[in-house]
């Protein structure tokens, strides 16, 4: 099985391009099924999560076209079958999205109930209440859920949680009903802006992405469209973060400065230089971190899938500092990992209080989930000696080529299947 060896203490600095964002290219991809006519979608991220999501949508019989690594043509003129059961479907979230993209052109769907990162309850009763809105009848049974509805009506929704897969489905759903949809309590993040974007290129008449209050008027049919999918705002902070963490100074390119206030500001509180330009940020970590206190809230909110970054962060910096979890409850897996590497956190329900310590050691140690593996990567790029990192098959459901990217950045990382290239990796790193 794969794993990372990782030889701790170099500085990280250089250059590292962001790829396009996992979370918006998985909507657009499920969304891009909701025309006849062909649609060419540009910085698709080659992710697990969005490989394993095209797969499914080929064997339903639409028709995909890799044009380059980052370039897809879509044809879905052809589709076979409204069921979408394969195996890995129902392991990454995203499968839900194209329960509202097939409900919206074809008024019928049936779609494996989606897992995803274990990171806490994952309901997803919000997307069914606005289907239920939009006049669809929605059932669980034998491992699917299936919606379907003689006609899709407009309908006002007022969404109890701020959630972004609801909102990004309901307008998908919404956007080939009759009539006028508005979305109340929506998410704002920029990868919901994306996807009505998207949306809107094809035709669709989607108003107010990005506030709080979307309004959808349904139209009859959508087309063709080129489409580039925007920097990915997680993979942007995660290595901005390294760049702290490994006391390095990395200019972080291809990014929306924007839509990466909220972790700009938590680097410069903890004694970080952060230079924006148009597409670039630059983060350098001269000095020695100090504490903050941090919770993670819907954007512009400090993002939930950066909370492991900033705690191996905050764990090496001086002072107590306090994480609050506000979005999933079981966020916080990695921390005995971490503290076998020497950090010093006590979890408290959805807080961890943080005592900061000098230094990691190196350790053998797993990676739970997608986020938390890409934290404790940064964590043992930190740590004096030798850590191995298990389960990278979660890291690589969202981040592409993430070791070669550290290595260009002068990480000693590599990936090793055996205990000799372990060992041989150790001669060459010793
Ligand atoms: C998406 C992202 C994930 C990110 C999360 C929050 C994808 C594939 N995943 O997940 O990386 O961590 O946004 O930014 O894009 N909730 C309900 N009922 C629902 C839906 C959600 O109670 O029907 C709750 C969830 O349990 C959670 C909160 O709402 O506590 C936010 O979840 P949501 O924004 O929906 O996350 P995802 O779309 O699953």
């Amino acid at each position: 099985m794969e794993q990372y060896a990782i030889k701790g203490g170099s500085p990280l600095v250089g250059e590292v391009e962001i790829g396009g964002a996992k979370n918006a290219a998985l909507p657009i991809l499920a969304a891009s099924v909701m025309t006849d006519e062909t649609v060419y979608i540009d910085n698709i991220p080659d992710v697990r999560d969005t490989n394993v999501l095209l797969n499914a949508m080929e064997n339903v019989g639409v028709m995909v076209k890799r044009t380059d690594r980052h370039k897809i043509t879509i044809n879905a003129s052809n589709i076979n079958s409204l069921v979408v059961e394969d195996d890995n479907i129902k392991k990454i979230r995203a499968s839900y999205y194209l329960l509202g993209a097939l409900l919206g052109k074809y008024k019928h769907a049936e779609v494996a109930l989606p897992g995803g990162c274990d990171i806490g309850c994952r309901a997803i009763d919000q997307h069914i209440k606005g289907f239920r809105a939009l006049g669809a009848e929605v059932c669980i049974e034998y491992g699917l859920i299936k919606a379907s509805a003689g006609k899709l009506s407009g309908s006002h929704i007022y969404m109890d949680v701020v959630s972004v897969g609801a909102t990004i489905n309901i307008m998908m759903a919404a956007t080939m009903a009759e009539g006028m949809t508005i979305i109340e309590n929506a998410a704002k993040e920029p990868h919901v802006v994306d996807v009505a974007n998207f949306l809107n290129s094809m035709g669709a008449n989607i108003k107010g992405a990005g506030t709080d209050v979307i309004r959808i008027k349904g139209v009859s049919r959508l087309h063709s469209t080129e489409y580039t999918i925007i920097p990915d705002q997680i993979e942007a902070g995660t290595f901005m973060f390294a760049a702290a963490i490994t006391k390095g100074d990395v200019m972080v390119k291809n990014v929306i400065p924007k839509h990466l206030e909220s972790i700009t500001a938590k680097l410069l509180e903890i004694g970080c230089e952060v230079e924006e330009a148009d597409d670039c940020v630059r983060v350098v970590s001269s000095k020695p971190l100090v504490h903050t206190h941090v919770k993670t809230l819907p954007y512009p909110g400090f993002p939930t899938d950066m909370q492991p970054q900033i705690t191996v962060a905050l764990a090496l910096s001086k002072g107590t500092s306090i994480v609050t979890e506000s979005i999933f409850e079981n966020r916080f897996k990695y921390v005995d990992e971490l503290t076998r590497m020497g950090a010093n956190i006590k979890v408290e329900g959805n807080t961890a209080i943080i005592d900061g310590v000098a230094k990691y050691t190196g350790a053998s140690i797993s990676a739970p989930d997608l986020r938390a593996g890409a934290a404790l990567v940064l964590a043992a790029l930190s740590a004096e000696g030798y850590t191995t990192v298990d389960d990278i098959r979660y890291i690589e459901r969202g981040y592409e080529d993430f070791h070669l990217k550290l290595q260009s950045l002068g990480a000693q990382i590599e990936l090793i299947e055996t205990e000799r290239d372990f060992q041989k990796f150790k001669l060459k790193t010793g």
